[in-house]
């Protein structure tokens, strides 16, 4: 495969320098193989090094470089160059979280949502003499939602929380179903109380944009379902996979 040329466009801002947010080009010769964090880091390394990005990893893991790539929200180091439709690249951050500079979100109030439902084992039974036990069945049950890595692909790309960012959000929601339906873990009731504010599982409108947009192919919008479901029958099945609707 031969090298592309590409139209990098990038959408600058710094809030308190710039009145409003502005586009700037960059033209940059990239292998089909280069992921989109490469060619970024190619226009920062050798003609602007003061372009706003935040990574880490560089391999899909820490979630980090979540932003809008041709208008869908994508982890910039797991689109590969090979997989653009146009020689157009268009780089734009995440939606509805404040903006802090150009491609950086700030993600508090991402993570003060996820804090909100208790993300994590509740249990004060007197602790066993070896492990708390699960069958496999019992862990299978909530395996999906384990993979979660906190990238924000998913609620930054759902209208509801466009319009209103006091809604809790999918990623939230996901990591609600990581405990909820963990049979070792005794506080679902606490965290569907938590959701069934206002503000929890009945503002999603079933527009499905998080469950396309999540790199680790989680089914956030089946989670989603299965919390509403354990609302609306008071149940919370720890056992078995439930399959309320079928996602393709
Ligand atoms: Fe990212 Fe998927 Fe977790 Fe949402 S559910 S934060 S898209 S990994
Ligand atoms: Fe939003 Fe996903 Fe529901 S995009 S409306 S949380 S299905
Ligand atoms: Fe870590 Fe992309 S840099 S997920």
């Amino acid at each position: 495969m031969s090298m592309r040329t590409l139209t990098v466009r990038i959408k600058r801002y710094v809030p308190e320098r710039d009145r409003a947010p502005r586009w700037e080009e960059f033209k940059v010769e990239a292998d089909p193989h280069d992921r989109v964090l490469d060619v970024i880091q190619k226009v920062k390394w050798d003609q602007d090094e003061t372009i706003g990005l935040r990574r880490s990893c560089a391999h899909g893991v820490c979630g980090s470089d979540a932003m809008r790539i041709n208008g869908v929200n994508r982890l910039a180091c797991k689109v590969l160059i090979k997989s653009l439709p146009s020689d157009v690249l268009t780089l734009e951050p995440i939606l509805g979280l404040p903006v802090i500079k150009d491609l950086i979100v700030d993600m508090k109030p991402f993570f003060d949502h996820y804090k909100s439902v208790l993300p994590y084992l509740i249990n004060d039974d007197p602790p066993p003499t070896t492990e708390r036990l699960q069958s496999p069945e019992e862990r299978a049950r909530f395996d999906d939602t384990t993979r979660c890595i906190l990238c924000a692909c998913c609620t930054a790309a759902c209208p509801p929380f466009w319009g209103d960012d006091k809604y809790v959000g999918p990623a939230a929601i996901v990591n609600a179903h990581r405990f909820i339906f963990d049979s070792r873990d005794r506080g679902a009731a606490e965290r569907l109380d938590i959701l069934n504010d206002t503000e929890g599982v009945w503002r999603c409108r079933t527009v499905f944009n998080c469950t396309n947009a999540c790199p680790r192919e989680i089914k956030v919008t089946q989670a989603i379902q299965e919390v509403k479901q354990a609302l609306l029958t008071g149940e919370v099945d720890t056992h078995s996979i439930v399959n309320i609707h079928q996602e393709t």
